[in-house]
């Protein structure tokens, strides 16, 4: 007798669950597409418009404990990692800086201090232009322990993530598409 456990029944039991889920979303009219049940329950407030980005330096300063983890992640390097001869290359700099030809971000009005700041994957490649937040948070920096209002005033200044799946605007290459073919490139098997 197949005991319950067995991993072909679950496994059976996944499909049959997950075809269902689909014709559940396939079958309903003219909706936004089902999400599987969120997480937070509101919606994240956009954060003020019109930011510009200000590099990680910046926001390092402030977050520490991010900064240290993110330097230890390959989005740290990057634009390190490109070969020589493809630093400049705008066909490797849309994944490997961040906010490349973006206004207020990687173009070529951006300072000196700015572009070295962009260089990566770096924090606003994720977070979304800071510019505003850092205002926003600037007159907290001498106390102690922000109010929950403070807190929410800093933290509604920022996207948490930006909307619209932006891992995979980077990370579709490892999708569908191939990553961009460069001398040297390792062969995958
Ligand atoms: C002047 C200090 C300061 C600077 C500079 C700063 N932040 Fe913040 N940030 C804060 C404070 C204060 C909060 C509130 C939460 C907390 O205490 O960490 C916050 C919150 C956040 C959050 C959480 C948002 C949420 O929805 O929960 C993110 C993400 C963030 N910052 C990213 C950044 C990024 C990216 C930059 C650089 C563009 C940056 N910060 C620059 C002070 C700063
Ligand atoms: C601006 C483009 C970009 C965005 C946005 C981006 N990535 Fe990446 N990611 C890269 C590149 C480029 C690398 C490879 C860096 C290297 O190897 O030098 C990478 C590497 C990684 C790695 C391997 C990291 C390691 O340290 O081993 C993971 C995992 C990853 N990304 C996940 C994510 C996730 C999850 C998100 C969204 C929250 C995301 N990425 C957003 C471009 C991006
Ligand atoms: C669509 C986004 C995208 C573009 C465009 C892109 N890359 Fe990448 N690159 C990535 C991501 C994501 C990774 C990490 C995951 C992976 O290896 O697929 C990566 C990884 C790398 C790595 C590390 C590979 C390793 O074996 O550790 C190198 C080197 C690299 N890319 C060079 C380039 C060069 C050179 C170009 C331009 C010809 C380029 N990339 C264009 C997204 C991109
Ligand atoms: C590849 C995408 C990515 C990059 C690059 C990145 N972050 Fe984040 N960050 C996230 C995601 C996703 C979350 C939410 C999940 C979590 O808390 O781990 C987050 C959460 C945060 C938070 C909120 C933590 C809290 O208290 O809720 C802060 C602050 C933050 N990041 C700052 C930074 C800073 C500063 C950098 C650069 C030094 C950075 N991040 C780089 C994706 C990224």
């Amino acid at each position: 007798m197949i005991k319950l456990s067995s991993p072909w029944v679950f496994g059976g039991a996944m499909a049959l669950a997950f075809g269902l889920a689909c014709l559940m979303v396939m079958s309903t009219p003219n909706t936004a597409p089902a999400q599987p049940a969120a997480a937070e329950a509101a919606p994240e407030p956009a954060p003020p418009t019109g930011q510009v980005y200000t590099g990680a330096k910046r926001c390092s300063s402030c977050h520490f404990k991010q900064a240290a983890s993110w330097k230890k992640t390959k989005h740290s390097n990057a634009y390190n990692e490109l070969p020589e001869k493809h630093r400049a290359d705008p066909e490797c700099m849309k994944c490997h800086v961040t906010a490349y030809g973006v206004e207020g971000g990687y173009t070529g009005g951006a300072t000196p201090e700015l572009l070295q700041g962009l260089l990566g994957v770096t924090c606003e490649a994720c977070h979304g232009p800071g510019s505003k937040h850092e205002e926003v948070c600037k007159p907290f920096l001498n106390v102690k322990k922000l109010s929950p209002e403070q807190e929410k005033v800093a933290r509604d200044s920022i996207y948490k993530i930006l909307p619209g799946n932006i891992c995979a605007k980077c990370h579709l290459a490892i999708v569908h598409q191939e990553h961009p073919k460069y001398e040297g490139m390792k062969e995958k098997k």
